[in-house]
């Protein structure tokens, strides 16, 4: 549905970008744009830009941009009309809602405050007889009573519709019973029953404090040990981590990442309170990126099992992609860390976090874990392997100390590993500049926009667009010098498209901003966001001119040529027909 254009641009107008982007953001001010470090791929050095008054954010390094909805958007992983009604809300407005969506709004409301309900009815039961198991089996695991209500940890009893009835007697349905994942329909007599019976109970909540799904263990033997939420409107396991809520407050500086509740939870109660856990899923992009939101470093912390170091390397180039630094600390003499805690205490686990490798360290291991060294022809390939590595090590002094550490575990000396690392660090050279011609060569190719379903077929006219619509979209009222352009002129379908939506709002007597741009993709904003920071020039009617001249003459030319092609694709097949004795 679309919310009305008057209603956006009202929206951006009383939702300044710098503003909003400054909750999240530390903006520094730079000429007419405010630079800072980029929310969502995590950087070191600022290229994350706002430009108040074009009312746009860009990021120069991941290339995401766009109106102040579309942040909204990305920085809370909301709809496209989840975003609307934050700001609307923010600013104090009413929504002009369309029936659909706001009962889509209200759902997801109701889920929050019924799962929000559930949490403290299972929190509740812990203390009651019903709960006795549950007391008995928490204190046997260690976990104090400040632990229990840090968490919210709770009891889910041995019964069918305890949960069911509590939250009926509150009044929520059965259908939203089932929306929550907290109860499932009976096959046989299609009553509701309640998804979790007779376990320890961990809710998981969102960083925005709601409680969004729950993860339920067994006490004995049985399995599934764990049993989670399905995902439901508000529990999405792929980007959500456990006892972020917590975490993110911490002020340790940095993360630790772990597999299970019961190790994020041991962790904070031995004082580690920056420990997060996935939710039984394998980490995924968006898990980084929202650890990258918090923090710049995190430990991580598998399994030692076999299942757990694969995951480590999963997940070391992952979180490394999102900017993150990553240790990676190797488990010994228990299992997990909750175990570890346990038996040895804090001290010794800080020890353990001393000692943890840097990435490097892990890789080179993990490397040397691969080949049998007593082997000849295993430690040639090992040092090969290991010299290749070292050579894409940014910094001399580093190649020379894990070339020297390789040198020594393969038998050879310092001097010939350094020779090989050179030619692993020629190779690579030789291979990226080999690439980088190939992409210089390319004609224009640093205009070209980042996706490539909107790839420009004619450069010279599409700059000359892409300067028309920066201008249209600061100045509207140039609109009225556009006589006899017209959509069908434009090289390019997407700006084409830009320019027929300004020309449809001007003729309804509304000056069109980002904001009230809708039906374009995240990735259209974000390339129509960069050709606004792009072209900065003077507005002008006569700049104006100048790029109608071109679309026109760039299109004439366009026409004729494929009309060329067309008259020598005929002349060529008379030819053809004449030599084979045709009369044409
Ligand atoms: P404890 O045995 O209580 O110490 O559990 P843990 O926290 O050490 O968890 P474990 O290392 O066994 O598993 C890691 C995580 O994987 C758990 O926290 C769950 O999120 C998930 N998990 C484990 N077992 C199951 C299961 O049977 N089903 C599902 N869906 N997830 C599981
Ligand atoms: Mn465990």
């Amino acid at each position: 549905m679309a919310f009305p254009p008057s209603f956006l641009e009202e929206l951006a107008a009383r939702n300044p970008i710098e503003e909003v982007v400054g909750q999240y953001v530390n903006l520094r001010r730079s000429g007419s744009n405010l630079f800072g470090l980029c929310p969502f791929h995590g950087e070191k050095t600022a290229s994350f830009s706002v430009n108040p008054e074009k009312g746009i954010y860009y990021c120069f390094g991941c290339h995401k941009g766009g109106s102040v909805i579309n942040f909204q958007m990305e920085i809370e992983g909301l709809s496209y009309p989840d975003a609307v009604r934050a700001l609307a809300k923010r600013a104090g407005m009413e929504v002009p809602e369309d029936a659909q969506y706001q009962n889509r709004y209200h759902q997801q409301e109701r889920l929050w405050a019924l799962s929000k309900e559930a949490a403290r009815f299972y929190h509740t039961q812990l203390y009651s007889p019903a709960g006795e198991e549950g007391l008995a089996y928490a204190q046997k695991r260690g976990m104090p009573k400040s632990t229990l209500t840090r968490f919210g940890i709770g009891f889910a009893p041995n019964a069918w519709s305890s949960l069911c009835d509590a939250m009926m007697a509150k009044g929520y349905t059965e259908e939203e019973l089932k929306q929550s994942g907290l109860a499932s329909t009976s096959q046989k007599t299609g009553k509701v029953y309640d998804r979790f019976r007779n376990r320890l109970m961990f809710p998981i909540i969102d960083v925005r404090g709601n409680v969004i799904g729950f993860g339920g263990r067994v006490m004995d033997d049985s399995t599934p040990k764990y049993l989670n939420s399905p995902e439901t409107v508000i529990f999405n396991k792929r980007k959500n981590l456990f006892a972020l809520n917590l975490a993110k407050k911490s002020k340790l500086g940095y993360m630790i990442l772990v597999e299970g509740y019961m190790d994020a939870v041991a962790l904070h109660q031995y004082g580690f309170d920056c420990a997060v856990a996935s939710l039984g899923t394998s980490l995924t992009e968006e898990h980084a990126a929202l650890l990258s939101r918090y923090t710049e470093q995190v430990m991580l912390i598998y399994d030692g099992d076999d299942a757990g170091q694969n995951a480590t390397k999963r997940a070391i180039p992952m979180l490394e992609k999102a900017g993150l630094q990553v240790k990676v600390l190797q488990m010994r003499d228990a299992k997990d860390p909750d175990e570890f805690l346990k038996k040895f205490g804090a001290d010794r686990f800080r020890l353990l976090l001393e000692e943890s490798s840097n990435r490097v360290e892990y890789q080179l291991r993990a490397i040397q874990k691969k080949y049998d060294l007593r082997e000849d022809d295993q430690r040639i390939q090992f040092i090969g392997e290991a010299a290749e590595f070292i050579s894409t090590l940014g910094n001399a002094v580093q190649r020379e100390i894990y070339g020297g550490r390789v040198a020594e575990a393969a038998g050879i000396s310092a001097d010939s590993m350094k020779i090989e690392v050179n030619k692993a660090f020629k190779r690579r050279i030789s291979r990226e500049k080999k690439k980088q011609e190939r992409i210089d060569l390319s004609p224009a190719a640093g205009h070209q926009p980042k996706d490539r379903h909107i790839r420009y077929d004619n450069i010279k006219s599409a700059m000359a667009e892409e300067s028309l619509i920066a201008m249209l979209l600061r100045e509207p009222a140039l609109l009225s010098s556009c006589d006899g352009l017209s959509q069908e002129l434009f090289s390019s379908q997407l700006l084409g498209r830009v320019y027929e939506q300004l020309v449809q709002s001007f003729g309804q007597g509304i000056e069109v901003s980002l904001a009230s741009l809708t039906d374009f993709s995240p990735e259209e904003m974000s390339h129509i966001a960069l050709l606004l920071q792009r072209h900065d020039g003077p507005v002008s009617e006569q700049a104006l001119a100048d790029c109608i001249r071109t679309i026109r003459t760039e299109h004439q030319m366009q026409t004729t040529k494929s009309a060329k092609n067309n008259d020598d694709l005929l002349s060529f097949q008379k030819q053809l027909l004449a030599r084979k004795g045709f009369k044409t």
